[in-house]
Order: structure tokens, then sequence, then C-alpha cells
């Protein structure tokens, strides 16, 4: 398959919901084929990433990715460009379009990732903002095909808090036909307005309140942290998780082939046990390597000739 025929040449990617079903399996497609590029397709190309959260995992494996098809990467935190001193992301954006070929952003506020892809002139990749994580649920995505051979039609199961990786995955899952059932803990529902897109609302989630009734029977269960980035840690909160570790005993309740998947970094003890992370039926590091392939099929996507 050719990168171009995916038709997401110079396109932004803030959400999945911007792509369609086609595109996304595309992409999978295509990420399984480039494990050995030879020829450097993004040679003389140079993009940006531009972080104001932490990260190991997307971090590093867009650099590797930009590394592996040849083009150059800069890496640049808040601190170190002048959005620290007042500087409007709108400006940011237009300067960086006249040096980048694509911009990478991870901020918090989903409105300042759209703000940065108004303004920017070059393809704007959403590497997580508090209302979506694309590049991770399409790394969930293809660990799930590697494992199951199959998308549609799975019941996958969400454990925890209703954020920024089950509302990519609420998209996700309607596009392509997966059946996902989410057990939030009340006060902790992912947001209306996730929910109310028209994707979203055509295949839309069950929400439920019981992990219990969630995991029954599942093929795929997943959880993340209760505590995203910039979030306070409260007792309300650790109360109101209470009963939501991911362990042995709820893992037994999915089906026997089950596989766990966890966008890590995970806080072991607390939304899951290291019995279920480092156990026979998590594929969690298979999860973490796969966003170095597929970033890498959706950067050719987007920048390829
Ligand atoms: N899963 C994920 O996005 O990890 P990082 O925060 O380390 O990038
Ligand atoms: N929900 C987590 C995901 C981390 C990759 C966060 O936003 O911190």
């Amino acid at each position: 398959m050719l990168a171009t025929d995916i038709g997401i040449q110079g396109s932004d990617l803030l959400t999945l919901h911007d792509l369609s079903a086609q595109a996304i399996l595309d992409l999978l497609h295509l990420s399984a084929q480039l494990a050995q590029v030879q020829d450097a397709p993004l040679r003389g190309q140079t993009i940006g990433l531009l972080f104001r959260k932490p990260s190991t995992r997307t971090r590093v494996s867009f650099e590797v990715a930009a590394l592996e098809l040849g083009a150059h990467s800069i890496y640049m935190t808040e601190d170190q460009t002048q959005l620290s001193r007042g500087e409007t992301i709108a400006d940011t954006a237009r300067v960086l379009s006249r040096y980048l070929q694509a911009l990478v952003v991870r901020t918090g506020a989903h409105a300042e990732l759209e703000q940065f892809a108004k303004a920017a002139r070059v393809p704007v990749v959403n590497a997580l903002t508090d209302r979506f994580h694309p590049c991770q649920v399409l790394a969930d995505l293809k660990t799930i095909r590697e494992a199951k051979g199959t998308l549609a039609g799975l019941e996958v199961a969400w454990v925890g808090d209703g954020n920024n990786m089950l509302q990519e995955w609420m998209v996700a899952a309607a596009r392509l036909g997966i059946n996902l059932r989410a057990a939030c803990p009340a006060g902790y529902d992912p947001d209306p307005q996730v929910l109310a897109l028209e994707a979203v609302a055509e295949h839309p989630p069950k929400i439920l309140r019981s992990p219990l009734d969630a995991v029954q029977g599942a093929d795929v269960v997943i959880t993340d942290t209760w505590l995203s980035m910039g979030q306070r840690d409260s007792e309300v909160k650790r109360q109101a998780f209470e009963g939501f570790t991911v362990d042995e005993q709820m893992m037994a309740k999915a089906d026997q082939d089950a596989i766990f998947l966890h966008c890590l970094p995970a806080h072991r003890g607390e939304e899951v046990t290291d019995a279920v992370i480092d156990g026979p039926q998590s594929l969690v590091f298979e999860e973490a390597e796969n966003r170095l392939h597929v970033q890498k099929a959706l950067l050719l996507a987007i920048l390829g000739e």
C-alpha cells in the first residue's frame, strides 16, 4: 500500500474523529509494512515536537519515527519557547510553520491544540490533550488487531476515569464497530460533548458503574491512571475509585483469552496490580512499541510524496 493512497496528505490529526474508518484501517495496514523502511522517504523534512506536558513514550517514539523515515525532529518544551513569556499560540504556530513540515503538539486544553491547528500552515498532530490521545489509540488498535486478528465486533471494557483515553476510545470504537463498555465511578463520566459527536452518538459506549459488569466476557480490558497529568490528587477521587483496581479477580471475569492494555505510565497498585500488568494477558509493552510503528505510518501518510 502507498502512504499517499490513504488520502490524508497535509491533514491535521486532532482526534481519530478526523479520520474515516478506512483511513484508520489503512494506517494500521501501512504500519505493519514499515518495519524496515530503507530509503528515508521523509529526507529533508523537519518535524517539530512541542510538548507542554512531560512524556516518555510519545516524545521518543516520534523522534525515532522521524529518524527512521529520514526526517529531522526538534523537541521543544514550553519553557524553552517564548510561549512561556506570553507569545500567543497563534503567533507561535505561524512562525514554526515557516521552518517545519509538521508540528506535533502535547498540551492541556483541546481548544489550545485547535488554536495551533487553525494558525499553523503545516499539519498539526495531537500528541495528547485533556480531551483526546489519537496516536495512543492507534497503537492500541494495532496491538488488539495483532492479538485478535480483527477489530469490528470485539467487546472492549474500559475500567476507570472518563478521561482523554476513554474519549478517544469512544471515537475509535464508534468508527470501527467495536462494542465499548466503560465502567466509570459516578462523577467521572466522559465529557458529554464527546458523547454527542455524531459518530459516537450513532454507536455509543455503554457507561456502567460496576467494573465487574464492564469486564464480563470482554475480549480486551483497558485502564489508565486515575490521575491524569495536570489533575490534583484528592481523597475524594481516591475514594470514588475504590473497587476500580484491575486485579486478577477482575480479569477472571473477562473472556479467558482476554488481553490487558494500559497506555502507561502505570501507577502500579492503584489502577492495576503488578500481577495483571506483568501477567500473561498483558500486552502493555507491545502496545508501547506499537506507538513507534503507527506514528511512522502516520507521518508518512501525512508528509510522504
Ligand atoms: N502513553 C503515553 O502517551 O505516554 P507518555 O506520556 O510517556 O508519552
Ligand atoms: N490520561 C493520561 C494519559 C497519559 C498518557 C494523562 O492524560 O495523563
